[in-house]
């Protein structure tokens, strides 16, 4: 991509992607890399600017993360945040010492404002800092433009250069005029356009995967959630019949769910592409007959899949490209991009399948953060239904149930689950017009994901006037905004009742309802 870029050094600090997501929203694209990328590959790239991130280390000690010099010499501005800010003082030739005590949390700062990078932010406002170690004495040629009680440099500069030195962190919500900061700083003083936008992301996409793919054929694994499926909008309008998606329904669907995607990308959808759905209900159910503990229940979905897959990549014979919806997260999760340590190893990242002929992987997400994944699905014309999609997980409704799966199961789960989203969305619905609101309006109690669960609970009823002996439905609803951790969601009441009601009424072998309270953690958001 020729665009205008910016550069993030991964310091190791935490909020290492949201620096990049800011810089997005000021539609200046943006990537993160390692610090220990080489300085000529920097120079290859371009950028118009480059921030240093945060990060855990005290720059002082030896084999601390550093930079040599010459990345200020570039002519290119610098912005240097907490770690990166003190990096930067020390590299110069400032000093960087530990403070007695860690400054944390919201704090007053008194802003220079006639800096460029502080234009349009008031004297005086609230900033998020965290750190121990502080900038004690100044770079040659700097000046401080902004300070607090406890940090007499919580922001240096060198204008002439386009050298910057930040101790809070402006991509922090918390920090009331961050986002004006950061705009300060990469429109200002980078001098960026502004011409990243989800229609350029497409049409450039659609451009490069053409050149990319010639005549190739082009294979993907969709699976009906918003990174395969936003993939194969990009990919079927970039190459149309050279794309061939495999759907595999194990079964374990929400309800009607297998219907809907074949709705989408089948041949009555409105996507050119071939589409192929293999029903491999019986054949899973089949793998999981006795199977109740969660791990293994998992690794049959997971290994199934593959062979799966592999069959039906067999029947096509040589690809020349396998597509994957990896997303950006994915690849700094998996420790590919940035220096945070490895979360977890993403399955699509990193290892190829083994198991398809093809000559190239292709990513076209790659670069994108799942926001932006879905404003490019909208984009593609994809139904806002799956654009928004709850996550679901890969093994589906088999770790949903409690012990083991079956397809009686299987229905009383789906069945459930359906009704529980109809209530909500309903409700939700009921709320906004009340309140006159916009269909983008969520009520406050409104989960970011609920789903039921089967317990293996069985347990005498009194229906009409018969004695049953019936399954506990457990709802679950939790508020999260990095499903890390999270919270249950406060839905009233009455809304729970009316989705009881319905349950036992509606769904045969169900007798009893629950609500699960439990935070993660110590509980996970998943119930297996
Ligand atoms: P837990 O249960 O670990 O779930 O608190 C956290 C989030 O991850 C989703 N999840 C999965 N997503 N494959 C996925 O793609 C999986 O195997 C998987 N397991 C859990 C879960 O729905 C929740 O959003």
């Amino acid at each position: 991509m020729t665009q205008e870029k910016i550069i993030v050094l991964d310091f190791g600090g935490q909020y290492n992607q949201l620096v990049a997501r800011r810089v997005r929203e000021c539609n200046v694209y943006c990537e993160i890399y390692s610090y220990r990328t080489e300085i000529d590959k920097i120079k290859e790239m371009n950028p118009k600017g480059i921030i240093l991130t945060g990060g855990p280390n005290s720059c002082y000690e030896e084999g601390a993360p550093t930079y040599s010099k010459e990345l200020f010499e570039l002519g290119i501005p610098v912005l240097g945040l907490c770690y990166g800010a003190q990096l930067m003082s020390h590299v110069l030739g400032g000093k960087v010492e530990r403070a007695e005590n860690r400054e944390y949390g919201k704090t007053l700062t008194h802003f220079d404002t006639s800096s460029p990078v502080f234009k349009g932010v008031p004297a005086d406002s609230i900033v998020w800092m965290s750190h121990f170690d502080y900038i004690s004495k100044l770079a040659p040629g700097f000046k401080t433009i902004a300070k607090t009680d406890n940090c007499p440099a919580a922001a240096a500069s060198f204008e002439e250069k386009g050298l910057y030195a930040i101790q809070f962190h402006p991509e922090v919500l918390h920090t009331e005029y961050g986002k004006e900061i950061l705009f300060n700083f990469v429109r200002g003083i980078c001098g960026c356009a502004g011409t990243w936008r989800m229609d350029s992301f497409v049409e450039t996409t659609v451009k490069e995967l053409r050149e990319r793919i010639g005549n190739g054929k082009v294979l993907l694994a969709l699976s009906g959630g918003v990174d395969s499926s936003v993939a194969a909008g990009l990919l079927s309008r970039a190459v149309g019949k050279q794309l061939t998606c495999v759907f595999v329904d194990h079964g374990l669907l929400r309800k009607n769910e297998g219907d809907e995607v074949e709705a989408v990308f089948g041949p009555k959808g409105s996507f050119d592409l071939n589409f192929i759905r293999v029903n491999a209900q019986e054949r899973y159910y089949g793998k999981l007959v006795g199977v109740s503990e969660p791990e293994k229940k998992r690794k049959i979905i997971g290994e199934e899949f593959i062979r799966v897959f592999e069959e039906e990549a067999k029947k096509i014979g040589k690809v020349d490209f396998l597509a994957q919806g990896t997303i950006y997260p994915d690849v700094v999760e998996s420790g590919l991009g940035g220096e945070s340590a490895v979360i977890k190893s993403h399955h699509n990242v990193g290892g190829l399948p083994d198991y398809v002929d093809f000559k190239e992987i292709v990513e076209p997400l790659r670069n994108l953060f799942k926001d932006e994944v879905r404003r490019a699905g909208l984009e593609l014309g994809l139904p806002e239904a799956l654009v928004f999609r709850q996550p679901f997980p890969g093994p589906g409704l088999g770790i949903r149930i409690i012990g083991e799966v079956t397809a009686e199961k299987v229905t009383i789960v789906q069945d459930a689950d359906y009704i529980y989203r109809e209530e909500i969305a309903k409700a939700a619905e009921e709320w906004r017009k009340q309140e006159n609101k916009t269909a983008a309006d969520r009520p406050a109690w409104m989960p970011d994901q609920y789903f039921a669960a089967l317990t293996n609970v069985r347990s005498v009823g009194v229906m009409g006037d018969e004695r049953t002996y019936d399954y506990a439905v457990c709802l679950r609803a939790v508020k999260t905004i990095d499903f890390m951790t999270a919270e249950a969601a406060e839905i009233p009441f009455a809304v729970l009742q009316k989705v009881m009601s319905r349950i036992i009424n509606e769904v045969r072998g169900v007798n009893r309802v629950f609500y699960d309270l439990t935070s993660k953690p110590p509980g996970t958001i998943e119930m297996e």
